[in-house]
């Protein structure tokens, strides 16, 4: 059921979208509840309307890179809407050297190990909990790592699978190939305000590197998700250009 993502060629189309300043002003619009209803009225039947994320939560994700970098990692997000913030800490396998990608709603992350940091500015700022209600095309029920599902889609950019009995997601995938698998779903789960300080040498001038999104491929791979609020419309256009 799931059509194969897009070629690896469209990555620098998208970052170019993502630099455009109209880009950042249209994702900043507020999400009307009623938009997925009012698509799934246009369709002739009611779509199932995607369960909005909680406002906090902490989930393991089990990250498959095969497709897009070849790497698999287990990674610890913690989203928490209320403080602006979205932390990924990433565990690459056999690395002892975890990788903080800090994500302010500000557009700045910090992306940072033991031994290096790297400060990028997205023209975006982090997920509202309802963003894949605006713009999301319900394609059915599928049968996916083991549970009963809907599926999303938005704009060919991210497929999103919820569990239909418990609302919960179970897995997404992004048009580059990266699959992200939820081994751990627990709302409410927060991290203490410490552990979202960038180290202090992020804030110097000599070995912080600072970076947009076009430079910065790699890093913005754990960020995608980061862009999937945005407008159908604008998206759409964007990749037909
Ligand atoms: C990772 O994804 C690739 C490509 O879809 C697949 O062949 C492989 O089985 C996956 N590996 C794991 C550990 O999930
Ligand atoms: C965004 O917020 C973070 C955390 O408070 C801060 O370190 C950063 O400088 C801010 N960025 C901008 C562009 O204001």
């Amino acid at each position: 059921m799931l059509p194969p993502p897009p070629p690896l060629m469209l990555l620098p189309l998208l970052l170019l979208l993502l630099a455009a300043s109209s880009f950042a002003a249209a994702n900043a619009k507020a999400t009307p509840p009623s938009a997925t209803a009012a698509a799934g009225a246009r369709a002739g039947s009611p779509a199932p309307v995607p369960t909005p994320w909680p406002e906090q939560f902490h989930a393991v994700i089990f990250t498959n890179l095969t497709e897009s970098g070849a790497r698999l990692q287990l990674i610890d997000l913690y989203y928490d809407w209320p403080k602006g913030r979205n932390l990924n800490l990433i565990h690459n396998q056999l690395s002892g050297d975890p990788t903080y990608d800090v994500e302010w709603t500000n557009g700045t992350s910090y992306v940072f190990n033991s031994a290096s940091c790297r400060t990028i500015r997205f023209p975006v700022g982090i997920l509202p909990p309802d963003w894949l209600a605006d713009g999301a095309v319900y394609l059915g029920r599928e049968h996916v790592d083991g549970f009963d599902c809907h599926l999303w889609t938005k704009v060919d950019f991210i497929w999103y699978y919820e569990e239909v009995d418990t609302g919960r997601p179970v897995r997404w995938n992004f048009f580059n190939g990266m699959q992200q698998h939820v081994m751990s779903f627990e709302v409410g789960g927060v991290l203490e305000d410490s552990k979202w300080q960038a180290p202090a040498y992020c804030f110097n001038g000599d070995n912080a590197d600072t970076g947009n999104v076009a430079a910065d491929r790699v890093d913005v791979m754990n960020s995608l998700i980061r862009f999937a609020g945005a407008p159908a419309a604008a998206m759409a256009a964007s990749f037909d250009q």
